[in-house]
């Protein structure tokens, strides 16, 4: 059975006492919605403690946006997976696209963090995606089946979710058309050994065409950036019809 797990990604947003303010306004809206759905919040750091003690008791899941592979040493900046884990945090995202261009996160890199949240428990969000310039060059399909070969090399596929996000569709406004997110999504799925891996789509989801994507059948969830960020457009898209 495929899991549905729609998470949202503050990205830099968001203060502890704004992450504060949200979840006060997000949690009544939550209360309806279908147990079988996992709706995660990957924020900042700073804001995981104050949020795992808000969040106790309630189906909302905890996420990072990163991970680093050694359990602790001279790393100035990042993060272990055993931090996490004592701050309940249940979910990582590895290898977002903006992580691959601003921070010099290659494949290699990717995958090692793959292994350390997993050995930590943690779930890992692996994000893979082509450019506009590799999809007008027709890379599309060769970039993802690239990335996902090197990424998740030793990687145990029971304990993963993959997010497909378009480079092209994040934060832009341009959604990726749903049946092709679809097409591309089915392609990715056809290179694991465990067919029932999570596959979420992320580029621009919002209130306006979430009901479209996750009636796609490959679509088993989404990752979410800007529209996160506000209660009410987050709540419409976690209970989408
Ligand atoms: P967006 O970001 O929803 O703002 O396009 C998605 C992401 O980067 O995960």
């Amino acid at each position: 059975m495929r899991k549905i797990i729609l998470a949202g990604n503050w990205k830099m947003h968001k203060t502890q006492a704004e992450a504060l303010e949200f979840l006060e306004a997000f949690k009544p809206l939550v209360t309806d919605t279908p147990e079988e759905r996992e709706v995660v919040l990957c924020v900042p750091y700073t804001a995981l403690g104050t949020l795992s003690k808000h969040l106790h008791g309630s189906a909302v899941r905890l996420g990072a946006q990163n991970v680093h592979w050694e359990d602790s040493g001279a790393y100035t900046g990042e993060i272990s997976g055993s931090m996490l884990k004592e701050l309940g945090v249940r979910y990582a995202i590895v290898g977002h696209s903006e992580r691959r261009q601003y921070f010099g996160e290659t494949d290699e890199t990717v995958n090692q963090r793959l292994k350390a949240a997993q050995k930590h428990g943690l779930t890992p969000i692996l994000c893979v995606g082509e450019t506009q310039e590799q999809r007008e060059a027709n890379e599309t399909e060769s970039h993802i089946f690239s990335q996902i070969e090197k990424d998740l090399v030793d990687i145990d596929q029971q304990n993963l979710v993959i997010a497909y996000e378009p480079i092209w569709a994040i934060g832009t406004g341009k959604t990726c058309e749903a049946p092709e997110a679809n097409r591309v999504m089915g392609l990715i799925r056809s290179k694991l050994t465990n067919k029932d891996v999570t596959i979420q789509y992320g580029g621009s989801v919002k209130p306006e065409n979430i009901d479209e994507i996750m009636a796609q059948p490959e679509i088993d969830g989404v990752l979410v950036g800007g529209a996160s960020l506000k209660a009410d457009s987050w709540g419409r898209i976690v209970n989408y019809q």
